[in-house]
């Protein structure tokens, strides 16, 4: 029988009576069981049910106005669009978009969520090598047609390595075609990356026209469901030209008020972001001094350990677990996982020192 996860997931889990230190998936500001969020949905679900059903022309549903609201404001854009899951993103807005680019490029170790989401651009699609800005230069001078308008889709922030694309490269590539857009999936950035936690574009100070995002309020920001921050001419479009933006439900009120509560916390407590830089940088650097082939001032929360490393990386995870209940990830194969599979590690802003500490000690020893 599979073991039995007793409680909420943040830095210790428990699972059948005992507590494990906790680095999989992607809470990375420890939100997932944060007492306001919690309070708000609760609030909300007692006040609206737990379904806000009918056409928004007829009323405006508070908890969803509240959500767009803090969303917008969060990334400083003129609006944005909620959508039931961060997967749907990249399809919503290569759908949005098909009406103003004419071919596609996409990282080739791109999420599952841009690969699928490309096509229904129905556009032809050409991929170039993993974070190469190089051979997407090649391939954007051998396919793209005089006036032809590229789209490059990319995630901001890879989920299995951690690695962060090299927009500012890529611009310049795609600088030299007219009309040329730039779509990062931040599923993984948003709420980590940049000086207000925006994502990647903001890391590389690459916001602007051209240039969008969609995210997931499912990892950072520890509630459920994807984002498209957005202006009303990119929300014209996905109405016009995204099913899943027409067909789908507006979220469950609780989730709303949670989801806006978790926008509002990350925005007015920049320690969180903080303390997530700090453990990220401390436990890379402990890391890298334990003789492992980790980089020491990457900025990502996400630390994966590949076969650079001489471990057998699966069974180090399964002894972790077995012998020092320290819960670790291993891919052997999952959208950007490296050949030789990979350890993943995911770092939270309330990780202890003490928990940092044991787990440089237990992949080492
Ligand atoms: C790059 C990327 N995009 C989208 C998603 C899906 O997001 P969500 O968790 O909101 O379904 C994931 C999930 O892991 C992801 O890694």
């Amino acid at each position: 029988m599979k073991p039995i996860l007793e409680g909420p997931v943040g830095p210790t889990v428990r699972i059948d009576g005992q507590d494990y230190d906790y680095y999989c998936g992607g809470g990375y500001l420890g939100l997932y069981d944060h007492p306001h969020m919690i309070a708000a949905a609760c609030e909300a679900t007692e006040r609206y049910g737990f379904r806000l059903s009918g056409p928004s022309s007829l009323a405006v549903h508070p908890p969803v106005t509240d959500l767009i609201r803090e969303a917008s404001i969060f990334f400083g854009t003129e609006t944005a669009s909620y959508n039931p899951s961060g997967y749907d993103g990249a399809g919503m807005l290569a759908s949005a978009l098909k009406d103003v680019c004419d071919v596609i490029f996409l990282d080739a170790e791109s999420h599952f969520s841009v690969m699928e989401g490309a096509t229904l651009a129905g556009k032809p699609i050409h991929f170039f090598a993993h974070c190469n800005a190089g051979d997407l230069a090649q391939q954007l001078r051998d396919h793209l047609r005089p006036h032809e308008r590229p789209l490059l889709m990319t995630d901001g922030m890879f989920p299995i390595t951690g690695e962060i694309p090299p927009l500012p490269a890529y611009v310049e590539a795609l600088n030299a075609y007219d009309g040329a857009l730039l779509c990062v999936d931040d599923a993984h950035a948003a709420g980590v990356l940049g000086k207000t936690g925006r994502g990647s574009l903001e890391h590389f100070g690459l916001e602007g026209p051209g240039r969008y995002q969609c995210a997931t309020l499912s990892k950072a920001f520890g509630a459920y469901g994807g984002l498209i921050p957005c202006s009303e001419e990119l929300l014209g479009l996905m109405r016009k030209n995204s099913m899943v933006f027409r067909g789908s439900a507006c979220p469950s009120p609780g989730l709303a008020a949670a989801c806006a509560k978790s926008l509002q916390l990350v925005r007015e407590q920049p320690h969180l972001r903080e303390s997530l830089a700090n453990n990220t940088r401390y436990l890379r650097e402990r890391l890298h001094a334990a003789g492992l082939a980790i980089d020491p001032a990457h900025p990502s929360p996400i630390i994966a350990l590949d076969k650079q490393n001489k471990l057998d990386l699966k069974a180090t995870q399964e002894r972790l677990y077995r012998e020092r209940h320290i819960c670790t990830t291993y891919y052997a194969a999952y959208a950007n996982t490296p050949q030789g599979g990979a350890m993943r590690i995911a770092v939270f802003a309330n990780h202890t020192r003490e928990q940092l500490d044991r787990l440089v000690e237990a992949v080492v020893s």
